[in-house]
């Protein structure tokens, strides 16, 4: 048995061992343990059931391994469980819904918490996104916000704005619209020529200029006008809407340049182009308001949202949609049974997704978790930065409750150093990290003291020494 199996032997103890060695069948499927079966998104899966990283419960600011050793999660999961891990109004909820109504279809009929939901968020947001449209992933809201641009143009008679603009390092999830705008060529490459017709803007990040620096960097407002060098190129009368996220998040959080939205915003508006901004992680408290269009003051015509919409407990997305674009899809000259969106997904408005999202838009107002966090972003700044003199650290970015250290790749084996931090962490610090290639990634729960913070950056400090 290799060094990591017998490792987690040791920690799980014999009846939870993954029997990846002799992989018996039983009445057709494989034994329970066996970790063959499930391919795992986004996770080098060979080495993942060689050396697994096992979670068994979570509770506030920890996960649990499954001999009930605590984890601090440094990453709030996967930058959605903002609010903490099994908060009790949250269960709850949950619990109390599905007993009372566990599915019903909002494809011409609809239950009441998917209006409160949308009101309650409607407030949320910036004046003027009025409208909530709901799905379940990120993916599933930059797909559904980018079919909206394309249908409302089409409506208003402009069908020719066809065209998407993205930005090199986007995140946008995985649907084929998503990956067409995002900028991350390994999520691109394998499937195909993707969406016609789109083109991106350079990413904002730029380390000569911009290192070390905590909040926007001064550096960079100027690359939002390279739009204008786009529209010259196609046309703003081909070009539908402009998405980007406010803070690049899975590329290693590239937080906007001052004044760079402000400008992307202004050449939409001049251009009749729709802007779009992908709100998934940074919506709910990440950057220390409801939304990172408050914190920017930029208001796009579309925005997306999932994961801290119910910090994560049950899968929801959607879209706010500004009054302009929804009434234009309301045609009041059209018959009572004329549908006016061709779009939406069986589980649009779910009753445990909006049960959930109740329960935790409450939490986050009675706790003041948005405030808690605007209130740490200087103290987690001041901790990251004090790593700034480590022998590998190349750069440090911090805003809101987001720390992102760009670690120096080993020659030859770009994103080796990174992981290996991320393993170690887990195993050895019993810390939760994010990686992408060698940059690694902190977004706490909301929740998270000062305690906590000053806790992850000594871990770090520790994975650090012992990957250099
Ligand atoms: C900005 C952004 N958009 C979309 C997504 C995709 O969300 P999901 O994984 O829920 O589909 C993510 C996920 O991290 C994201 O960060």
């Amino acid at each position: 048995m290799n060094e990591s199996a017998t490792r987690f032997r040791e920690e799980n103890g014999e009846d939870r061992m993954p029997d990846t060695e002799n992989q018996a069948q039983v009445g057709g499927s494989t034994q329970p343990n066996d970790l063959e079966a499930f391919w795992l998104p986004f996770t080098p899966n060979r080495h993942f059931k060689r050396d697994p990283r096992m979670i068994a419960r979570a509770k506030d600011m920890h996960f649990f391994k499954t001999d009930g050793t605590p984890v601090l999660d440094g990453t709030a999961g996967l930058w959605c469980s903002n609010a903490g891990h099994c908060r009790e109004p949250i269960v709850k909820a949950i619990q109390d819904q599905a007993a009372e109504l566990d599915f019903a279809p909002t494809f011409q009929f609809s239950h009441p918490k998917t209006f409160e939901v949308a009101s309650r968020l409607a407030a949320m947001t910036p004046a003027g996104l009025d409208y909530a449209f709901f799905c379940n992933s990120g993916s599933e809201a930059a797909d559904s916000a980018l079919k909206m641009a394309l249908a409302y143009h089409r409506l208003k008679g402009e069908a020719s704005r066809t065209r998407f603009i993205g930005r090199s390092r986007g995140y946008h999830g995985t649907g084929f619209g998503g990956i067409s705008v995002g900028g991350i060529s390994p999520n691109r490459k394998f499937y195909g020529a993707l969406l016609p017709g789109v083109d991106h803007l350079p990413d904002t990040y730029n380390r000569a200029e911009q290192a070390f620096s905590r909040g926007e960097p001064e550096w960079g407002a100027h690359l939002a006008d390279d739009l204008e060098k786009i529209v010259a190129l196609h046309d703003a009368s081909t070009i539908a809407a402009v998405i980007v996220e406010p803070m690049a998040g899975s590329t290693g959080v590239l937080p906007p340049p001052q004044g760079y939205l402000k400008r992307l915003r202004e050449i939409c508006t001049r251009h009749g182009i729709l802007l779009i901004f992908d709100e998934v992680i940074t919506a709910f408290g990440r950057l220390g308001y409801a939304t990172a269009a408050e914190r920017f003051g930029v208001t796009p015509d579309l925005m997306t949202f999932a994961k801290g919409v119910t910090g994560g407990t049950v899968p929801m997305g959607g879209v706010m949609v500004s009054k302009e674009i929804y009434d234009c899809f309301q045609d009041e000259t059209a018959p009572d049974h004329a549908i006016d969106l061709f779009h939406g997904y069986t589980y649009s408005g779910h009753p445990l997704a909006m049960a959930a999202a109740l329960a935790t838009l409450d939490l986050y107002r009675d706790e003041g978790l948005f405030e808690q966090a605007l209130h740490n972003e200087n103290p987690m700044a001041d901790a990251a930065h004090a790593l700034k003199d480590h022998a590998t650290i190349l750069d440090i970015r911090t805003i809101g409750l987001v720390a992102a250290f760009d670690m120096e790749p080993i020659d030859g084996l770009p994103g080796k150093r990174g992981y290996d931090a991320m393993c170690h962490a887990f195993h050895n610090e019993n810390m939760m990290i994010r990686v992408t290639a060698d940059t690694i990634a902190f977004s706490p729960p909301l929740m998270a003291t000062q305690d906590h913070i000053s806790e992850m950056f000594e871990k770090f400090r520790r994975v650090l020494d012992a990957v250099t």
